[in-house]
């Protein structure tokens, strides 16, 4: 795990951007304070053991708290905020440790024994945020979980502040460090689950830490979009690995894929294809872009990258007319990342809430909104080969320009997908990604 440098030079200037957030989504929701829950663990149906904990996103907005369920931060505008920090007394488990961190300068901190301690704490007309919990009617609270504050939040947080882009920065070395490890180990013909634990010790996560399940498909399993299978069994041939996995820095996430050949031939011509095709697309995430405008960029791409691989029998204008591209590249080109991998907001029409719909025939894109100096978003164009969509091809008539030999070729290697994460900004695109990966290196 790669030594970090800290993050608490911007903690300040964050802190204060969101809490004049907060102001204005106060004022939206006309609410005069806010109640943000970290959450409650939630327990297995007939079980004493609780499901991994997840903490609010609002709450780790404020405070690096990721594991004191049962907290709840205050903000009452004009007022330090406080933090009321759940530390039960309690000799089965270890509590939360109170942080020390820099941080915790800038925040009121109220340790408390039992979450309902917090009750007392709740300042007149304030709304709560987080998921609703048992007993709630009774805190008093003016409105659970406005949508006009919700909105107003949501929207505002594509753009990341230096804090969180630091955080983002960090959170990318992780990943690239469990990336080199992983690439490694497919180098050493190792399992997919081998390959995982691989990844997992680089990144120095425990699983439920990683931002999402690791995607991790050697050969044909590259061709599962979504594939957390891991097998056990070292395959006879390591052909191809896609690993789409990530890693967190106090919240925030990364968002990772890469893609290798076992040996060279098609499917690296394929890979090193994408990857220069993947380059120019980043190139593109700049303040004012029509997102969609990417997605479309991407599918003329891929469509020019087919024809010219031999994939396709048609121009790649075809190919992206006919909706050939579509067979092959079947999601959208990415989203907006942060305090989530998928992070909230990709169709908002404005503060004020509203929907930008996804363009016709693309019901995969997750974000439709122009970017905005700061937003981070990722960019990911793949390529698969995926029977279910190959066969419908087959049967609607557009796999008369699909080139089938070449295709059947490439289906045991299962498919190409490169993602890196990029901010837009004023000065161009900053990919967080590559750098990660070139810091390794040096
Ligand atoms: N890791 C899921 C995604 O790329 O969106
Ligand atoms: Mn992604
Ligand atoms: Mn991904």
């Amino acid at each position: 795990m790669p030594e970090l440098p800290s993050v608490d030079a911007h903690y300040p200037a964050h802190l204060a951007i969101v809490q004049a957030r907060a102001d204005h989504a106060l004022e939206l929701s006309g609410h005069g304070a806010l109640a943000i829950g970290a959450g409650l663990p939630l327990y297995q149906f007939l079980d004493d053991q609780p499901y991994p904990f997840k903490v609010n996103p609002h709450f780790k907005a404020w405070v690096p708290v990721l594991a004191a369920p049962g907290s709840m931060l205050f903000h009452v505008p004009g007022r330090r905020p406080l933090l009321a920090f759940l530390q039960p007394e309690d000799y089965w488990h270890e509590p939360p440790r109170l942080p020390t961190d820099d941080w915790t300068r800038h925040v009121d901190i109220a340790v408390i024994r039992e979450s309902c301690e917090a009750r007392r704490l709740v300042p007149p007309g304030c709304a709560f945020l987080g998921e609703p919990f048992s007993g709630i009617e009774e805190w008093g609270f003016a409105a659970v979980n406005p949508q006009a504050a919700i909105d107003s939040l949501h929207y505002a947080r594509a753009a990341k502040t230096a804090y969180e882009l630091d955080c983002m920065r960090l959170a990318s070395r992780l990943g690239a460090a469990g990336h080199r490890a992983a690439a490694e180990a497919f180098a050493a013909r190792a399992s997919e689950y081998e390959i995982h634990l691989a990844y997992l010790k680089a990144t120095g996560h425990c699983e439920e830490q990683l931002p999402y399940p690791n995607i991790i498909g050697l050969n044909e399993g590259g061709g599962i979009l979504h594939y957390t299978d891991l097998k056990r069994a070292r395959p006879a041939e390591h052909r191809s690995l896609l690993i789409d996995a990530g890693a967190q820095y106090r919240g925030y996430a990364c968002d990772i894929t890469r893609s290798y050949a076992g040996a060279a031939g098609l499917y690296a011509e394929l890979v090193a294809a994408m990857d220069a095709l993947q380059l120019e697309l980043c190139s593109l995430v700049r303040p004012g872009i029509d997102y969609a405008a990417i997605h479309h960029a991407a599918h003329a791409a891929i469509g020019a990258l087919l024809a010219r691989l031999g994939l396709v029998r048609c121009s790649g204008e075809a190919a992206v007319a006919n909706g050939l591209t579509k067979t092959f590249f079947p999601h959208g080109i990415g989203h907006l990342i942060g305090l989530q991998v998928h992070d909230v907001g990709g169709f908002m029409a404005s503060e004020r809430g509203g929907t930008i719909d996804r363009p016709a025939g693309h019901p995969y894109l997750r974000l439709t909104r122009r970017l905005e100096p700061g937003t981070v978003v990722t960019i990911e164009p793949g390529i698969y080969f995926v029977d279910l969509l190959l066969d419908e091809a087959r049967r609607d008539g557009r796999g008369r320009d699909v080139a089938w030999n070449v295709v059947e070729a490439l289906k045991p290697y299962g498919g190409v997908r490169i993602e890196d994460d990029v901010v837009a900004t004023a000065a161009g695109p900053e990919n967080l990604t590559r750098p990660a990966f070139a810091a390794l290196a040096a």
